[in-house]
């Protein structure tokens, strides 16, 4: 069974479809690409799967379980985390709170059980502040772990971003246009943590990602969104050969596909 299973899923804004019928899945231990020219639903996909947006119909599963009967911060609990194609970090906040805070919905102990129950709540404090120490370890973070993450540079702050999501210890990672506005020495490092994420800390990746060299690079299966469908899903290989997508493309953007 796929670790992922979206099924049927349609999403109107206004009687206008961001996604029509959209179905695919992602195998555990994969690393997944969601592409597509812009306003795709690539996006609209990630936030259904997330919670942010509620589709009208259809069925996701994480798992076997269903994830549309569950609100947002369940669906961290039980294995899923994300970054976003805007960087939403907390800014006042320092690198390592940044990672902290992204261990919330690993948290074991409420406020009050916190208060009761101090030793054990210490202890898994421990356990959060170890994980958060690896992940600064493992995005080589640690120059910058006490900085407020506002005033980090760019693509530091794409990294932080994937630390926070990594702090979640998730089963399935969604990633939004990680390398987006990267230089090529950026997007070679981020491309080398997205690959460590599945084969070291043992993820699944969903990643959206314009950059067609990253997206072929790191795949083992691509899905393509055109217009809110799925206009084609299989390896990297059969995708870029694939006619529509070709044609798509080349209406679309710079004929990526058609080039390589
Ligand atoms: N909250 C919203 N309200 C209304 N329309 C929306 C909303 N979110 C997305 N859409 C519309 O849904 C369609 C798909 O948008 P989406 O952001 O999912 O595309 P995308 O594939 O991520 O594009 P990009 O590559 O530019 O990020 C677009 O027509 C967009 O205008
Ligand atoms: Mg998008």
């Amino acid at each position: 069974m796929a670790l992922l299973e979206v099924e049927n899923i349609t999403l109107t804004f206004r009687g206008l479809a961001a996604l029509m019928d959209v179905g695919f899945s992602v195998e555990e231990g994969s690393i997944t690409s969601l592409i597509g020219p812009n306003g795709a639903g690539k996006t609209s996909m990630l936030n259904c799967i997330s919670g942010r947006y509620t589709p009208d119909s259809g069925r996701i599963t994480l798992d076997g379980q269903d994830l549309l009967a569950m609100p947002a911060h369940r669906r961290t609990t039980i294995g899923l985390s994300r970054t976003f194609q805007n960087i939403a970090l907390f800014k006042g906040l320092s690198v390592l709170d940044n990672l902290m805070v992204g261990r919330h919905g690993r948290l074991d102990y409420g406020l009050f059980a916190a208060l009761l129950y101090w030793g054990p709540a210490r202890r898994a404090e421990d356990r959060h502040r170890r994980r958060a120490e690896d992940i600064i370890d493992f995005l080589n973070l640690s120059p910058w772990r006490h900085q407020a993450a506002g005033r980090l540079p760019y693509g530091v702050q794409k990294r932080v971003e994937l630390g926070r999501a990594l702090a979640a210890e998730p089963k399935l990672i969604l990633l939004d246009e990680p390398m987006a506005g990267m230089n090529l020495e950026e997007t070679e490092d981020m491309a080398r943590y997205i690959l460590d994420i599945r084969d070291e800390w043992g993820a699944t990746v969903l990643l959206v990602e314009h950059d067609m060299g990253v997206v072929m690079d790191l795949s083992d299966q691509v899905v393509v969104l055109d217009f809110g469908s799925v206009l084609a899903h299989g390896t990297p290989e059969r995708v870029r050969t694939d006619p529509a997508v070709v044609s798509a493309y080349l209406g679309a953007e710079d004929a990526a596909f058609a080039g390589r």
